[in-house]
């Protein structure tokens, strides 16, 4: 049990179990808990493993990702949440609260006040205008039409689209409509946001766009998300958390660098070695703390001594008290220059004003060029603060990483043990699964 005084995390989903047919719980069920294979089950008692006691925690304000191939059980866990389907057994916590236990009229009101949900094909009622299809579900509620249009208004403001707020759907590019249906679960103002690929129907560069988008919102809106995704490029950029299912199960829950680092299963590892790493290892992920020194604080002497100390680097930056660099100071010249007796606090006269820097965000490709010269590379925040320093070695390490994940899947993908066309990230890869229409949830 976990101590009172820490918050429940949002969502809590545990030992969860869908299974498609007429009688689960008789014979599937019981065969499942016993470690029955998903096909086994369904060639025996005919009934579909659609989710395999998956079990995991959501934050408050975290973009909690579920990517896994088309099949492979993540429409199925989403609609569990807020029970669209009637979980075969498990249980699903909102808030510490068990929504697979409350009566009908609790659930309206959870699904309503809790979590909105935005599908990939939004059904926009085409007679209806941008805004009133957003305030939509609020009309349903009971909402006043003067409410309705601030509120829809103010979503569309989010999302880049108040100037359209009076057009029709005809007129809206298939990116704008998604951002409709996004703009439609923010006027919900739910805390939770379930997205069920939301973005698996547009071009590549429009989902970009939209990813960075939904990244910009989250800063400022703190959902709680589940985002679903088959693309593991999307799911490691916009993920604070990754769970990869295959199957039916969780195999793997994880950081986006820990996912790419410490694949769980070869499976895993398969599917790794096709992202674009440098993307998730960036600057802010490979740096370490810098040790500085602070201008105007720290003497002469307390630089000579700490350089003289064994292992010290080869260079530190010096830093003003908002942690704001000034300059550099390299080994070679404070001991050439500076005395150890010296307890001048004056560093200034020693430093250097060029240095090789950079944003967090910056990829490996970027930091291989930069570490080149053998100076730490400072990492520099939006305000100019020192967040801390990449070493030539730090991304050697991590290229290493890369090269033996990649290695080791290959050699497992010749020998067979991967199995399955693990390569389904293209653009566009969810054909048969998509077919049933997800049309808008009237709560
Ligand atoms: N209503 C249903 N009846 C029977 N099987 C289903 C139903 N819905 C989904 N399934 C099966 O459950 C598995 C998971 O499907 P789904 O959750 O839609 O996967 P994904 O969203 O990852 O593509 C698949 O094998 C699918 O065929
Ligand atoms: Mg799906």
């Amino acid at each position: 049990m976990e101590a009172k005084e820490h918050k429940d995390p949002k969502i809590r989903v545990e030992d969860l179990v869908m299974i498609f047919g007429r009688q689960p719980r008789r014979e599937a069920l019981p065969m499942l808990k016993e470690g029955v294979a998903k096909d086994e089950i369904l060639a025996r008692t005919g009934h579909v493993v659609g989710v395999s006691n998956a079990s995991f925690t959501v934050q408050e304000g975290e973009i909690f990702v579920v990517m896994g191939l088309s099949g492979s059980g993540k429409s199925t866990l989403i609609r569990c949440v807020n029970r669209l389907i009637e979980p075969t057994s498990g249980h699903v916590y909102i808030d510490g609260e068990d929504v697979l236990q409350v009566d009908k009229q609790r659930l309206r009101q959870i699904r309503r006040t809790k979590m909105a949900m935005v599908f990939q094909h939004f059904a926009l009622l085409p007679h209806k205008t941008v805004w009133e299809n957003v305030a939509y579900g609020l009309k349903i509620r009971g909402v006043s039409e003067q409410e309705r249009r601030s509120r829809a208004l103010e979503s569309l403001d989010l999302v880049g689209l108040k100037p359209w707020a009076d057009r029709h759907p005809a007129n809206l590019s298939g990116g704008m409509k998604q951002r409709v249906g996004l703009a439609r679960a923010l006027a919900m103002d739910a805390d939770i946001l379930l997205m069920d690929e939301a973005f698996g129907a547009l071009d590549p560069l429009i989902r970009r766009q939209m990813q960075n988008e939904l990244l910009q919102l989250q800063d400022t809106l703190q959902k709680t998300v589940l985002f679903i995704t088959h693309d593991l490029n999307e799911a490691l950029r916009v993920g604070n958390h990754v769970a990869i299912m295959k199957d039916g199960e969780i195999v793997q829950i994880g950081t986006p660098v820990e996912i790419i680092t410490e694949p769980a299963t070869n499976y895993v590892a398969a599917f790794v070695q096709d992202v674009d790493q440098s993307r998730v290892l960036t600057a802010e992920v490979v740096m370490k703390p810098a040790d500085v020194l602070v201008l105007g604080r720290d003497a002469v002497q307390t630089a000579v001594n700490r350089m003289k100390a064994k292992d010290a680097a080869s260079h530190f930056y010096v830093v003003n008290e908002q942690k704001q660099i000034e300059g550099l100071l390299s080994r070679h010249r404070i001991l050439r220059d500076g005395k150890a007796d010296n307890k001048d606090k004056d560093l200034s006269r020693y430093l250097d004003r060029e240095y090789p820097s950079t944003h967090p965000g910056a990829s490996l490709t970027e930091l291989y060029a930069l570490v080149a010269h053998g100076v730490p590379v400072a990492v520099i925040d939006a305000s100019g603060r020192l967040m801390g320093t990449v070493h030539a070695s730090d991304v050697l390490s991590s290229l290493a990483t890369i090269e033996e994940i990649g290695g080791q899947a290959d050699e497992e993908q010749a020998t067979g043990i991967v199995t399955g066309n693990v390569r389904e990230n293209g653009s566009n890869g969810n054909g048969a699964q998509q077919k049933r229409k997800d049309t808008v949830e009237t709560t």
